[in-house]
């Protein structure tokens, strides 16, 4: 297994580049297969969740290239409606396969995906807007079985702001003639992008106050897509930087899909200036003021940024708390953090941060994604030498981190296992 070692107390300075959105490209390369027409996505990230989407679509009966951060997906065959756990459990959102698979075929069996490191995510809202739009569902022995006969127009209220159930459910709907009404469905940015890709498609998809109307139509076309930037990349970087106190610009970011968080770092102490496309920050104030959060669907906190707003909180004057709101256990990265001199108390859902911490260097393990990355900004604001282990949990949600960070003057190399 990979490892991060990093020499911290390192200040950061230039620019720094953010990728496409790893939770955008991925439902918008699964909706290729609501057509047989060819599919070319531009800015995908290189990462390892997206390998395993393309494995899955090539399992499907897809051609798929993928160079210079562009996919494209032409049909190759006949279509699959399976897919099997091997191909499942090396990604939760192999799920989103459902909804697209059940338009064009009226038919798809994919293994239930498992809880995984920050909670239990079960798929109940998805399939139950999978029934309302005419579905049959069954489970055996691990799979989900989602067969229709004829799928039915529907109003649908989900039941929580799901990002993937609004996914499925969106592309499923597209090729359900009549109207389906979905409220309560989830804003953020990626399943905006997916609507706009939708509806390059040929879909009609429309906001009306709040809710969102899907005019089914008979057949979807091919689709010249460019996904937007990441913004948990973006949070990333400028949290980095905060935590690290350093001058940087992020490039190539979208900043107005990421305005909660550039307004508590202003509330925190720094100068936070955007512009189309990029954003600067660098110190106001000598301290870093707490700033409560609780992290909540979008345009709220959101939930990826949370570990990282606790390492930046670890350096502030005074207690902080912050109150994970949508997963259960999204606080596996607490334990490493106290390895590496943070105080932080536990009481059910919400962590309080005594700031102050002088972080020391350690040997630390990531536990998921997010968790990941939280350790790496520990260490460059840490003393001496961190060894992050596990850095498979960081590939899947980073393009070259480590040389990305390089470049911004960082001492952090990947040790290969
Ligand atoms: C979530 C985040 C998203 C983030 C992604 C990756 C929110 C609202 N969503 O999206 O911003 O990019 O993780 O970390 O913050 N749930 C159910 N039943 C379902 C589906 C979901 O109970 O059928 C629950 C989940 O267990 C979870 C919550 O709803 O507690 C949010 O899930 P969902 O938005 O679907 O998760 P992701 O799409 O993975």
């Amino acid at each position: 297994m990979d490892k991060f070692t990093i020499q911290g107390n390192t200040k950061l300075t230039g620019q720094i580049k953010v990728s496409g959105s790893k939770n955008s490209a991925l439902p918008i390369i699964i909706s290729s297969l609501l057509t047989d027409e060819k599919c070319v996505i531009k800015n995908v990230p290189n990462l390892h969740d997206i390998s395993s989407t393309i494995d899955i679509l090539q399992y499907l009966g897809k051609k798929v290239e993928f160079k210079n951060n562009t996919i494209t997906i032409t049909k190759n065959g006949c279509c699959k409606t399976d897919i099997p756990y091997e191909l499942v459990k090396k990604m939760r959102a192999s799920f989103l396969s459902a909804g697209p698979l059940l338009a064009r075929y009226k038919h798809a069996t994919i293994s239930l995906p498992g809880g995984c490191a920050i909670g239990i995510r079960p798929v109940d809202i998805h399939l139950k807007g999978f029934s309302k739009l005419g579905a049959k569902i069954k489970q055996k022995g691990g799979d989900i079985l989602i067969s229709a006969k004829k799928l039915k127009p529907a109003k649908i209220i989900l039941g929580f702001p799901s990002v993937g159930a609004s996914q499925n459910l969106l592309m499923c709907a597209s090729l359900v003639e009549g109207k389906t009404i979905l409220e309560n469905i989830a804003r953020e940015p990626e399943v905006d992008d997916l609507i706009n890709c939708l509806n390059g498609m040929g879909a009609k998809i429309s906001y009306q106050a709040n809710k969102v109307i899907v005019e089914g139509v008979k057949k979807l076309s091919g689709i010249n897509h460019t996904v937007i930037a990441d913004r948990i990349e973006t949070g990333t970087y400028l949290i980095a930087a905060a935590c690290t106190k350093s001058t940087i610009e992020v490039i190539n970011c979208e900043p107005e899909n990421d305005e909660i968080l550039i307004e508590y770092l202003q509330e925190a102490g720094f100068n936070v200036k955007c512009g189309k496309n990029s954003i600067k920050i660098s110190p106001r104030t000598k301290n870093v003021k707490p700033v409560h959060i609780k992290t909540a669907p979008y345009p709220g906190f959101a939930t990826d940024l949370q570990p990282l707003w606790m390492v930046l909180m670890s350096q502030a004057k005074g207690t902080c708390e912050v109150s994970e709101d949508i997963f259960e256990n999204r606080f596996m990265h607490v334990a490493e953090l106290v390895r590496m001199g943070a105080n932080i108390h536990m009481e059910g859902k919400t962590a309080s941060i005594m700031g102050g911490t002088s972080f020391t260097g350690a040997n630390v393990m990531s536990s998921d994604l997010r968790g990941g990355a939280c350790l790496v900004l520990a260490g460059l604001c840490a003393s001496g030498e961190t060894v992050v282990d596990r850095v498979y949990h960081i590939d899947r949600g980073y393009e070259q981190l480590e040389k990305k960070l390089a470049g911004l003057g960082a001492k952090i190399k990947r040790k290969k296992a």
